[in-house]
């Protein structure tokens, strides 16, 4: 293998191995960053006279080249390069002779990856919100067309009180607001410019920050450059709680519907090309698709984990541990954009039971509309609690089965106005 860092002597090849790990597949994803880092920063050192205008105008339609190429699928960890950023120094100088071999001035391979994340990590999380947004609006769509078809709301998994489909969708539209509050607030911490870190210390060139942030849109550099490479891993860990946030709100609603859909309960259904069979059970439909979106949303909620563990009480300054990250984050974001969007496909198909609550086994979840009936009349709560108990009690409840809910949230009024302004005033903060 060659090295950016070979100084006459090869390291052994099992070592080489064991360190490179997966970086030759995962920095793929990495390359059109690395490019972008790679011409704000020779622009910077033009500016500050570290490179010549000549050999800027080299460096950049080459460099230019290779992000063409990269967006056409065709570039390529060569066998025997160990990573992206040491592939595209390489193409350069293969070029460019000499000239290739100045961009490196002023740079580490440490803050070059760290620009990279953080761009990546940007991209990927304004993926994330679109992916969110698409599946809220679902949410909200269902929840208004369903809005009047009423369900069980259960507490200790026994029957309670009268609650709707349109309560139940908007209700996991609502809570993917506040995961957006958490995909805003890694991209925040992602927006934030570590480029001019170097190895982790600066650097003797008088490197002009403030430019390379404004090249790069980021919102302000990290301005102290231990603490931009101690962003490797915060960010990453900023990244994986709103990865986690997203996921915790779409397990949740997979197992909802994994037990609506079980044949005791009833309450939706999807077509059967939608529905899974069984090998010897000739009668099955399963949910296989919201068990394999439970299953890989509680994965994904031990991202955080996971990365607290890699990471705890890492010396200052880089360390190798850090590349493992990219093992672990590199495939959640997409799996979790694969799940949100297998959520909004399968919801486009479902199909929700109407009059549900007209069964008798749900009488008793009318008991509390007709407290509050008497209570309306006139009787005291308490005394209202103790009469409507106590038919109960002794079989002769009967249910008047009128519900009337009106406040703000409730299942007469859901607020789905209020909730897609919320929505569109957090998602503005990206775009
Ligand atoms: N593959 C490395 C990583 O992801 C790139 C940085 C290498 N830096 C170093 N000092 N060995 O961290």
């Amino acid at each position: 293998m060659k090295q950016l860092w070979n100084k006459g002597f090869q390291p052994d090849q099992l070592i080489e191995k064991f360190t490179v790990g997966r970086d030759r597949e995962l920095d793929l994803r990495l390359a059109r960053y690395d490019v972008q880092g790679s011409m704000a920063h020779i622009k910077m050192l033009c500016k500050i006279g570290l490179l010549t205008k000549e050999e800027l105008n080299i460096l950049l339609p080459a460099l230019q080249e290779i992000a063409d190429q990269i967006e056409r699928g065709e570039f390529v960890i060569e066998d025997g390069v160990e990573d992206v950023h040491s592939q595209v120094e390489f193409l350069l100088t293969a070029k460019l002779g000499d000239v290739g071999k100045k961009i490196h001035s002023g740079r580490s391979r440490n803050d070059q990856v760290l620009v990279d994340l953080k761009l990546f990590f940007r991209d990927e999380l304004r993926r994330i919100s679109d992916a969110v947004s698409r599946l809220f609006n679902r949410l909200q769509l269902l929840s208004e067309e369903h809005k009047d078809k009423l369900m069980p709301g259960y507490t200790h998994l026994q029957v309670a009180m009268p609650s709707s489909f349109g309560l139940w969708f908007g209700a996991y539209a609502e809570v993917l607001t506040d995961d957006m509050q958490m995909v805003i607030a890694a991209y925040n911490i992602a927006n934030q410019n570590p480029l001019g870190s170097a190895a982790g210390y600066g650097s003797s060139f008088p490197l002009d920050r403030e430019m390379t942030t404004e090249l790069l849109g980021f919102a302000n550099p990290h301005y102290n450059v231990v603490a931009a490479q101690m962003s490797r891993g915060k960010t990453e860990r900023a990244v994986a709680s709103a990865i986690a946030a997203v996921a915790s709100t779409l397990g949740h609603l997979a197992m909802d519907v994994c037990m609506w859909m079980c044949n005791n309960f009833g309450f939706v259904k999807f077509p059967d090309e939608l529905t899974t069979g069984s090998s010897i059970m000739p009668h099955k439909k399963n949910p296989d698709v919201f068990e394999i979106m439970r299953g890989k949303c509680n994965r994904l909620q031990s991202l955080p984990n996971e990365l607290t563990i890699l990471t705890a009480n890492l010396p200052l300054g880089y360390n190798r541990d850090l590349q493992l990250m990219k093992d672990i984050v590199f495939p959640a974001t997409t799996e979790l954009i694969d799940c949100l969007d297998m959520a909004d496909f399968m919801l486009e198909h479902i199909t929700v039971k109407d009059g549900i609550l007209d069964d008798p086994r749900y009488d008793y979840i009318f008991t509390v509309e007709d407290v509050n009936r008497l209570v309306l009349q006139g009787v005291p709560f308490r005394d209202a609690y103790r009469q409507v108990g106590m038919s109960v009690q002794d079989g002769t409840y009967k249910p008047t089965r009128e519900v009337h809910h009106t406040h703000l949230g409730s299942i007469g009024n859901p607020a789905n106005a209020q909730i897609a302004a919320k929505m569109a005033s957090l998602l503005s903060q990206l775009h």
